[in-house]
């Protein structure tokens, strides 16, 4: 809402610091004449002080004043207000000075005598131009808002650049292709698409090509009539008519059969299809996002893949890094999963429900150095496990999954003679000491494992996860005895 002083001088309001009053008069009526609202002070104090109380469009400011030289003046208003542009008025339009301003934060200079169809000129370019500035960075601040994704971790360089061009692409219709690794992200990234879309309110529907069987695909995609074929005892919509006006996801796009190829092309050059067994057209209006890990491109290459077909839906390509060409996001996913994956099990929460569980710094390095060959989501499923498994706040790194420990060369003996390597890390001495401990009490209590708890004074359950994770052998009890 632009305030009633605005309204009242839409050309801008100026202020004018002048210590000599016939020059803060003629620069007042120029200004006036042409329509500005002017203010003036007579000195650098008294300035400052008007220069805080109102708000200003433009600053007129003499370079020589007896009380505060301008320079100075100039460097509190920039303490204050970084985009309120400022216009030297010196006596000697010395170089030195000149340049000295511009670096100071002004931007522009004029010599007295001015010529004052210039000056006018300047000051509306440069009231247009911080106006303008202003606007756009209103317009990126509240794109931001609206396209921030908070259920997407992203502050690498790589991600960022991602939600960039998500943003970006999100409100048109284009087709787009979202490439990369299982686990990447591809589902996660296009829905977030459809929700930062105009589609927003209208239906996702997601198909994935590759687990429908190709023979029900078809009907699957653009339903069937009654009598269509045996078993259809029904009309039934396909996924196209239940995403009208909505996004159509289309997972796995690599696995479809050249017959399904032809038919998905021409929906797409045509906007329309016939349901399965039907001669009335059905007019749709769906955005696709289709969805591949596989090199669609090389399939295209080998023939496999309609390059027409590729090309339509590849308008847009949206391309997610491996999680290990980004490893500084490990961190916040792990912080983000361990606050859904607490709540969900409602264990290690403070009062405001966040999660206090944290992984001890061996953990937290084991995991950094992994190279994550399934992505977020075999980062996602360590860190559910871990919060399920966790007995207190600080998590060992006992309770990483076997092919993550594995690959930090942690090795647990399995035979009872067999020695720990020399290199062993503290973990591996550790869970060697705790397995070889645990088997002892095991031996004594004759295998029974709610003995052994006891004696070891831990919970049953976590008698069991020790157990599993530490490849315990469990004899029967008659075995033994036997
Ligand atoms: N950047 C991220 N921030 C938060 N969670 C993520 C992120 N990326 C992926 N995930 C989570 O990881 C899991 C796997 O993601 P998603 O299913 O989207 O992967 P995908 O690329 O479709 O995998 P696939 O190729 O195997 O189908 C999901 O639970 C998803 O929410
Ligand atoms: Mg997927």
């Amino acid at each position: 809402m632009p305030d009633a002083e605005t309204l009242a001088s839409p050309r801008g309001r100026i202020l004018v610091i002048d210590d000599e009053a016939d020059i803060r008069e003629s620069l007042e009526t120029l200004l006036d004449l042409e329509g500005y609202q002017v203010a003036t002070a007579d000195g650098g104090v008294s300035g400052l002080d008007r220069f805080e109380r109102g708000v200003f469009d433009l600053v007129l400011l003499d370079l020589m004043m007896p009380d505060r030289s301008g320079l100075e003046v100039l460097d509190d208003i920039r303490k204050r207000d970084r985009d309120t542009p400022v216009f030297l008025i010196t006596a000697y339009g010395s170089v030195e000075v000149a340049v000295e301003a511009l670096k100071s934060g002004a931007n522009d200079y004029f010599s007295k005598p001015w010529d004052n169809e210039k000056l006018i000129i300047e000051i509306d370019r440069q009231i247009a131009r911080t106006r303008l500035e202003q606007e756009n960075r209103e317009l990126r601040r509240a794109l931001k808002q609206r396209y921030s994704f908070p259920n997407i971790v992203g502050k690498s360089d790589r991600m960022q650049r991602v939600l960039d061009l998500v943003s970006q692409v999100a409100p048109s219709k284009s087709n787009i292709l979202i490439t990369g690794e299982t686990g990447t992200g591809k589902e996660l990234i296009a829905k977030a698409i459809h929700a930062a879309s105009p589609r927003a309110e209208r239906p996702f529907v997601g198909v994935n090509s590759g687990s429908v069987p190709p023979d029900l695909l078809e009907s699957a995609l653009f339903g069937h009539v009654k009598g269509a074929f045996t078993g259809a005892v029904a009309n039934r919509k396909g996924y196209f008519e239940t995403a009208d006006h909505g996004t159509l996801f289309l997972d796995e796009i690599g696995t479809l059969t050249p017959d399904m190829q032809v038919k998905l092309l021409r929906v797409l050059q045509e906007r329309e299809f016939m349901p399965v067994g039907s001669n009335d057209v059905v007019r749709v209006d769906v955005r696709i996002i289709a969805a591949t890990n596989s090199d669609l491109k090389k399939l295209v290459d080998d023939g496999k893949f309609r390059e027409d077909l590729y090309y339509r839906l590849n308008v847009i390509n949206v391309q997610l890094p491996p999680l290990r060409d980004r490893k500084e996001d490990v961190p916040a996913l792990i912080e983000h999963f361990f606050q859904i994956y607490c709540r969900e099990n409602e264990k290690f929460l403070d009062a405001q429900g966040r999660s206090r569980l944290r992984f001890e710094p061996e953990a937290l390095h084991i995991l950094m150095d992994y190279n994550w060959p399934g992505n977020v989501r075999e980062l996602e499923n360590a860190i559910e496990r871990a919060a399920v498994l966790a007995t207190e706040e600080e998590v060992p790194a006992a309770v990483l999954p076997e092919p993550v420990l594995h690959s930090a060369g942690v090795r647990i003996p399995r035979e009872p003679g067999e020695q720990l390597p020399s290199d062993a890390s503290l973990f591996e001495v550790v869970a060697d000491f705790e397995r070889r401990a645990i088997i002892d009490i095991l031996e004594q209590v004759n295998y029974s494992q709610t003995e052994a708890a006891a004696r070891l004074k831990i919970p049953l359950s976590t008698l069991n996860q020790k157990i599993k994770r530490l490849d315990i052998p469990i004899r029967k009890k008659s075995e033994k005895a036997g």
